[in-house]
């Protein structure tokens, strides 16, 4: 009875604190707050009245981000955004000197779920942390362990309001969860709001999503303006593969793949991962290309999925994968999972063999010096090296172009490409156009020698024809 008074009067209390809603002071209180939050409205200027250009610039900025109709005023849509359940991380960077991108300088990091949320069985809580892991481990060479006890990269905990890191929560909805950007100390922890009912399924808030979402902080991404994305800062349902293309762009730009894989055109691929790390017994095996499946394997047999139908092997022992008759569009990242881990990402490009190329003179005729061209198409051929030969020699490295002299003794150059798979066929050897024959004589003697023999050679022509005419045999008979 006193316990039924006393939350009565509790709530009393608390509906007394709110102040109506629609207010427009509150309102605009609480537009402040938001914004000062999430858009780095300056602090201090809370409630007054000379903060109103900077609101303006701030709500605009706000408006724009989620794609709103930008006016600078406080309307409908724009406080309704603002009421809808979010990442606690700000939308615009931290003001920093030089930009600069967060990452982890390894790629095998750790992480240690600290307590537990009454709401969900605890083997569901470990499910969805891992599983949310998985997800950022299938498009990158990331790998994550998870450890009991001791500091981890990524330390995992549920709290409510104030707790501890001066970045409270706010009771139920509102903000859902934060986590810090890569770094030591509090760096990549991710905080889940215990006010939040969490759960495994599409309603309230999803834990696997949200954590999904925090682990892209925790790895150093930022929010995203892309409505569509994971990353985007405000909480929707979807079941499924969470990432967009915008959100994997994201993520591999921090995390590069390790060296790609070139193939040609036509040929086969072979991608092993080593199976030694994986925890047997292997019960599923999925290769993905990008977010598509490739194969998919259960005890019960292998489904092979797309285009790859028809040309694709898995042995489930080993993990090996074989893809034959490649084509260009196989270009891309391929990434494996066992038993709903990941084990290997591949970054596998598939290029055309190289071309014979053709040796061109810049300009068209030259003089004392010029420059010859390595020609030749290389589209899709991979990063392209040109090696040059001089007569019989031997092939050295240089660019496309390569500036010859009159001092530039060989009679002849070639050249050929080299993709990161092999080298082509040598080019047709081009005559030196500064040619100097050994004996000393330029091509301009050359040149003047010919023009003189021609010359001499037209004179007695003439002479020859001339005389010729002065004895036909008519005017011998005439003369007679
Ligand atoms: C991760 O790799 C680095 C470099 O190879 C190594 O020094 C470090 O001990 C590894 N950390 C863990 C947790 O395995
Ligand atoms: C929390 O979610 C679970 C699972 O969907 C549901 O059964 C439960 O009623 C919810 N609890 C609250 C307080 O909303
Ligand atoms: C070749 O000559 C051009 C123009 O004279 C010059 O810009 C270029 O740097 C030269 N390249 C090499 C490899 O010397």
């Amino acid at each position: 009875m006193t316990m039924t008074a006393l939350l009565l009067l509790v709530m009393v209390a608390h509906c007394i604190a709110v102040p109506m809603p629609g207010d427009e002071t509150d309102k605009r209180l609480q537009a402040e707050k938001y914004l000062s939050r999430f858009y780095h409205l300056p602090a201090g200027l809370l409630g007054a009245r000379k903060s109103s250009d900077v609101l303006q610039t701030k709500l605009k900025e706000m408006q724009a981000f989620f794609n709103l109709k930008v006016t600078g005023k406080l309307d409908a849509e724009t406080f309704d955004t603002m009421k809808l359940p979010r990442c606690g991380a700000p939308d615009v960077g931290e003001y920093n000197v030089s930009p600069r991108k967060l990452k982890w300088p390894n790629n095998n990091l750790t992480f240690r779920i600290e307590n537990f949320t009454p709401d969900m069985k605890k083997a569901d809580v470990e499910r969805a942390i891992r599983q949310a892991f998985n997800v950022w481990a299938s498009v990158t060479p990331l790998t994550f362990k998870r450890l009991h006890s001791g500091i981890a990269d990524i330390m995992i905990s549920f709290a409510a309001r104030d707790h501890g890191d001066f970045n409270s929560f706010d009771g139920p909805n509102g903000l859902l969860a934060h986590a810090y950007a890569p770094g030591k100390g509090i760096g990549g922890d991710t905080h889940f709001d215990e006010d939040e009912n969490w759960t495994k399924e599409s309603n309230d808030y999803n834990l696997f999503l949200v954590a999904t979402h925090e682990f892209g902080h925790a790895l150093g991404l930022e929010h995203s303006r892309e409505a569509g994305s994971l990353m985007f800062p405000t909480y929707s349902y979807s079941p499924g593969f969470p990432l967009s293309e915008d959100d994997i762009d994201g993520i591999q730009e921090l995390y590069a793949q390790g060296e790609p894989k070139y193939l040609e055109v036509g040929t086969t691929l072979t991608l092993e991962p080593d199976v030694s790390t994986v925890q047997q017994p292997i019960d599923s095996i999925m290769w993905k290309y990008g977010t598509n499946l490739v194969v998919d394997w259960d005890p019960s047999g292998h489904t092979y999925f797309g285009s790859f139908r028809g040309r694709t092997t898995l042995d489930p022992r080993t993990l090996r994968l074989d893809i034959n008759r490649l084509t260009l569009a196989d270009s891309g990242q391929f990434s494996v999972e066992t038993n709903h881990r990941g084990v290997g990402t591949y970054e596998v490009k598939v290029i055309k063999p190289p071309p014979t190329p053709s040796i061109k003179t810049q300009p068209l005729v030259c003089e004392f010096t010029c420059a010859l061209k390595c020609t030749a198409d290389t589209q899709d051929l991979g990063p392209v090296s040109y090696e040059w030969k001089e007569d019989e020699g031997e092939w050295t490295k240089g660019d496309a172009l390569k500036n010859i002299s009159s001092s530039d003794t060989p009679e002849k150059f070639s050249c050929r490409l080299r993709t990161p798979v092999r080298t082509s066929e040598a080019s047709i050897p081009k005559d030196n156009p500064l040619y100097k024959p050994p004996d000393g004589l330029t091509f301009g003697d050359i040149f003047g020698l010919r023009i003189g023999i021609l010359c001499g050679v037209a004179v007695i022509a003439v002479i020859t024809v001339i005389s010729l005419v002065k004895c036909r045999p008519g005017d011998v008979e005439l003369g007679k």
